[in-house]
């Protein structure tokens, strides 16, 4: 049965564990050759290793901050399985700063993962996709760049960003047939939200279940079969938008 990312090349960032490991396991199932870069390099490894029966997936060490660490891994991923075709920055990191508090270096930090490195990567895969005329982007936001909650400074900050870079990078791209979405997970069940729930009182994860309307929270594997969506040609004229894929948490307000 044909898949639908046959022939296709996606590159996904922190890939090793949570939502990204669960696109880099979908992307693959659906056809596609993965490669994934990621910090985590035990995981990572253990990770394409369990996966890399067909050969069709490949993991690199190395920071979505640093800019040689992805041009080494994407021109290493270029080398094994073609240009990339598709994109998904999907790494991150939750941030509890205090605003008064907040020093400049702490700042930086946040942004560096959770905005500048979607356009680094991006800026890295790019010539391939223009040269090819096709290309798909999938930006990992974040209901919090619609709606957010206390003690989360920057982070509605810096994913409201990535929701900009992704309509801007939309209109700059639409001429070469490049498609730039984002998709904006609500409570999703990987480390991010185990540590979140583990910083707060025992009652509030019991409190967050009861404000979804499907009583439950996402499973990785759901945002991954959004973001293999938005890759496939199946949305060939989805571009510029932001899937919000929440369960259904933000129809409602309290009450
Ligand atoms: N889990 C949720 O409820 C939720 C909700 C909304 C948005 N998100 C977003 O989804 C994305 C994935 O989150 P997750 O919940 O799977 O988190 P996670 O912490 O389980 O996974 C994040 C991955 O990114 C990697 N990473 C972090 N910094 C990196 C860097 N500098 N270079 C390369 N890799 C790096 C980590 O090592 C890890 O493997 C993030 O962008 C997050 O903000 C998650």
């Amino acid at each position: 049965m044909a898949g639908r990312l046959d022939g296709q090349h996606v590159l996904v960032t922190g890939g090793s564990r949570g939502i990204g490991a669960a696109i880099v396991e979908k992307a693959l199932a659906e056809g596609a050759r993965v490669s994934f870069i990621d910090i985590e390099t035990q995981a990572g490894e253990g990770l394409a290793r369990a996966l890399d029966a067909s050969g069709r997936c490949y993991f690199g060490a190395g920071s979505v901050c640093a800019a040689a660490d992805i041009a080494r891994v994407h021109d290493e991923a270029v080398r094994r399985f073609g240009p990339v075709t598709g994109l998904v920055n999907n790494a991150g990191r939750n941030s509890y700063a205090d605003p008064v508090a907040m020093t400049e270096a702490e700042w930086e930090d946040v942004f560096s993962v959770d905005l500048k490195a979607a356009w680094l990567v991006a800026r890295q895969a790019l010539p391939g996709m223009i040269a090819m005329r096709r290309g798909s982007i999938v930006n990992i936001a974040s209901i919090h760049a619609e709606m957010t909650y206390p003690g989360f400074f920057p982070y509605a900050a810096a994913k409201s960003g990535l929701v900009g870079l992704t309509r801007s990078l939309a209109l700059e791209m639409g001429k070469h047939q490049i498609r730039v979405n984002a998709l904006s997970p609500g409570y999703t069940e990987t480390h991010l939200v185990r540590e979140f729930f583990a910083m707060n009182d025992p009652g509030l994860r019991q409190k967050a279940l009861d404000a979804h309307p499907l009583g439950r929270m996402g499973q990785p594997a759901e945002i991954a079969s959004c973001a293999v969506f938005l890759l496939s040609d199946e949305a060939s004229f989805v571009t510029g938008a932001n899937w919000l894929v929440d369960g259904g948490l933000s129809a409602r307000f309290a009450g």
